[in-house]
């Protein structure tokens, strides 16, 4: 069951509007009933979740209410208002899962590997002839979202998501399909690529059912220490895919890590390739001109690193979490070091409001659902 400890807002939404449906019905309602579904939502979204304290404590109270004899509709209305408040309060909050980056087969080194994939990694490419061939590394950031970068967001042969895999094509697998494509607004063109902004999300046809296998990544908060701003140094680990070869199984590849690879925000970066340029005037850099707030630097070079993701290993409530902090990369084609990631903390406002966005899509076609079931007679 601990593996299956996850908050997810649209399963915890369901369960309310089935309990709502109950309440309606007050007549045929059966309090046991509603009980354990408060108690299943109770499981699937966590202990401490707010939601499910709150639909636990209105719960209760609804009980209280029906066992001392107090008119049905009344308290059918009140628990209606209840609900709603719930649910307005938590829509900012649990937009992106809060149990996120573990890594149960490694639990104190999530970012060294054991014989299982990592489970947020997600390998993309498309099926041709019946056979998946890889085109880039994602990683998944919520049960409907794979976040990567807007090159392969904007490629529409990218339609098929294989999950839990460190060889491809890789099997067993989990899989999925590319249903939506949201890339960042601000790109127009090729050239706004390197502009800080190279960001997509690829929207799934199911949603994940997160396990031990299938865990989304953590990302970056806009308010966290490591702010754009802060200019000191830092260790991160590329991870992706590489030796990318096309055979008679499809396009295969191997899962790599680059650990312990130093990282710099933008600014010291610049200052760092200044100072190589001037030692090194027939090798210029000119990555330095195209560097800004919304980069970062890791200093590996790029014919080794390929289309990597950038990701970190925290400590937060209690666990070592690992989350996605650039995508994107490119570099210098003669000086291929460092490289130029887009920073994930950058956009971390956008990739709320696109899944707060697909959310309320899906949350008004849940109660469109449970608004036509209230209509039918108990
Ligand atoms: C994930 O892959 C491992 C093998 O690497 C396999 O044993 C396991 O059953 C797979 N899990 C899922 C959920 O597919
Ligand atoms: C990375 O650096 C840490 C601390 O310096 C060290 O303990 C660890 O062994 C290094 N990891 C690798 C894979 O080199």
């Amino acid at each position: 069951m601990k593996g299956e400890k996850l908050p997810t807002f649209v399963r915890a939404v369901a369960v309310i509007l089935v309990l709502v449906t109950e309440m309606k019905k007050a007549k045929c309602m059966k309090v046991e009933d509603a009980m354990a579904m408060v108690l299943v939502a109770r499981l699937e979204s966590g202990e401490n979740d707010p939601l499910a304290k709150a639909l636990t404590e209105s719960m209760q109270a609804a009980q209280k209410a029906i066992s001392s004899k107090v008119d049905p509709n009344a308290i059918e209305e009140s628990f209606v208002r209840r609900i709603k408040d719930i649910v307005s309060a938590n829509g900012i909050d649990v937009v992106l899962p809060l149990d996120c980056g573990r890594n149960a087969f490694n639990s104190r080194n999530p970012l060294v590997p054991k014989k299982n994939p990592f489970p947020w990694i997600a390998a993309l490419g498309s099926r041709e002839q019946g056979l998946f061939h890889f085109r880039c590394t994602g990683i998944i950031i919520h049960e409907s979202h794979i976040l990567t970068d807007g090159n392969c967001v904007a490629s529409p042969t990218i339609n098929v998501v294989r999950l839990n895999v460190t060889t491809l094509p890789g099997i067993p697998a989990v899989e999925n399909f590319v249903v939506g494509r949201r890339l960042h607004p601000s790109i127009r063109s090729k050239s706004d690529l390197l502009a800080g902004i190279n960001i997509g999300i690829l929207e799934l046809a199911y949603p994940l059912k997160f396990n031990a296998y299938v865990q989304p990544a953590c990302i970056p908060g806009l308010l966290d220490e490591d702010s754009a701003r802060q200019t000191k140094r830092f260790q991160s680990t590329l991870v992706g895919f590489r030796n990318i070869e096309d055979g008679s199984r499809g396009r295969s590849g191997n899962l790599f890590l680059m650990p312990n690879s130093t990282t710099d925000f933008a600014p010291k970066c610049v200052l760092e390739i200044k100072a190589f340029n001037k030692m090194h005037p027939n090798r210029m850099n000119s990555l330095d001109n195209l560097l800004t707030e919304d980069h970062i630097c890791v200093y590996r070079n790029y014919e080794m690193a390929g289309k990597s993701l950038v990701v970190q290993e925290m400590e937060a409530a209690g666990a070592r979490r690992v989350k996605v902090i650039g995508l994107g990369g490119f570099a210098n084609a003669r000086t291929p070091v460092p490289i130029a990631y887009t920073s994930v903390q950058s956009h971390r406002f956008w990739i709320e409001l696109v899944i707060k966005k697909f959310r309320d899509n899906t949350f008004r076609s849940l109660v469109r659902e449970a608004e036509d079931r209230w209509k039918m007679k108990c």
